[in-house]
């Protein structure tokens, strides 16, 4: 990659991704985009536009007035508001991921696309799911990323596009809030456990889902990006993951160091049935053979960082026991 335009530069991965990609390429060669028009959270002298991502000619323009040559793009609805309003789930996720596709036929850029966990279904081995396995899923969200992983495939077996991309996992981070996944309640347990040191979970106790640490996450994309194309048997779709856990398990790690915390269920039925949907655990054993993925965090690790990362964003008083 050398310049690079990101959609969704303002949602939960692309704020940190754009810095991320502004440090190591350089300002000048980022261009953040988003549907959204305040930049809030980008550094000030980042290259921003604004971008619809359904609009096909102005994604052309934009990626041509640049010259970019990789194109990182993230613009799509997560699961639960999916299934609010499926029609603009297609809509945004297919129609998008199409442009982007045309754009990068037609301008030669590489692609990154993410993928999700919620790409397999009810039918789907739940315990170290396959990397190659029954994809069924049952959610707008789950079926537009199927359809996506098979559409970036098709575009670099019939026009030689790169493209790449992986299944992300639940996403866990303190800069900016995921917007509308199932996987959520993992990111928000922080925020109340620190703010209310009580989270009342919409998920079951003992229902596992994958899950990763945004500096992993960011890795990933930058790792499989600059991978020696030769290596890659898979390209797009990926599984990866850095650990399973229930809510349970991260309530129990959150105690650690915040003792008076406490859970409480109140289960959404929609989340719940999409969750238990998806697999407990998955194996990425494909990934790190051919592009060498490693996590560094794990729900320890993960929980002592975020802890002390969103208690000074949030300003509130925070003090783990010695260990
Ligand atoms: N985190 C996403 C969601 O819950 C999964 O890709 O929708």
């Amino acid at each position: 990659m050398k310049r690079v335009l990101v959609t969704g530069s303002l949602g939960q991965i692309g704020s940190e991704l754009v810095v991320r990609l502004q440090e190591l390429y350089g300002h000048k060669n980022v261009i953040a985009s988003d549907v959204r028009r305040a930049r809030h959270g980008l550094p000030d002298n980042s290259i921003f536009e604004v971008l619809d991502v359904t609009d096909g000619n102005g994604f052309y323009e934009i990626a041509k007035k640049y010259n970019v040559d990789s194109i990182i793009h993230l613009a799509a609805l997560l699961s639960s508001v999916g299934e609010q309003n499926p029609q603009k789930a297609w809509h945004i996720n297919m129609g998008g991921l199409y442009n982007a596709l045309e754009v990068s036929r037609q301008l030669g850029c590489a692609l990154f696309t993410p993928s999700s966990i919620a790409a397999f279904g009810p039918s789907t081995p739940k315990d170290n799911t396959p990397q190659d396995t029954l994809q069924r899923p049952d959610t707008i969200y789950g079926v537009t990323k199927v359809s996506g992983e098979l559409l970036c495939d098709y575009y670099h077996k019939k026009y030689g596009v790169d493209t790449r991309g992986v299944r992300f996992p639940g996403l866990i981070s303190y800069k900016t809030l995921p917007g509308g996944g199932t996987t959520d309640y993992a990111v928000e347990i922080y925020y109340e456990a620190l703010k209310a040191k009580e989270y009342t979970c919409y998920i079951e106790e003992n229902t596992k889902m994958d899950m990763m640490y945004m500096p992993d996450a960011i890795d990933a994309i930058i790792d499989l990006m600059e991978a020696d194309a030769s290596k890659l048997v898979h390209r797009n779709a990926f599984n990866i993951t850095a650990m399973s856990f229930s809510p349970k398990e991260i309530a129990e790690e959150i105690k650690k160091l915040i003792p008076d915390f406490r859970i409480k269920y109140d289960i959404d039925p929609t989340r719940q049935e999409i969750a238990e949907s998806w697999p407990n655990c998955i194996d990425a054993t494909a990934a790190k053979e051919e592009w060498g993925f490693k996590a560094k965090y794990d729900l320890t690790s993960m929980t002592e960082d975020m802890l002390d990362k969103l208690s000074r964003k949030l300003q509130v008083e925070y003090n783990p026991p010695a260990a």
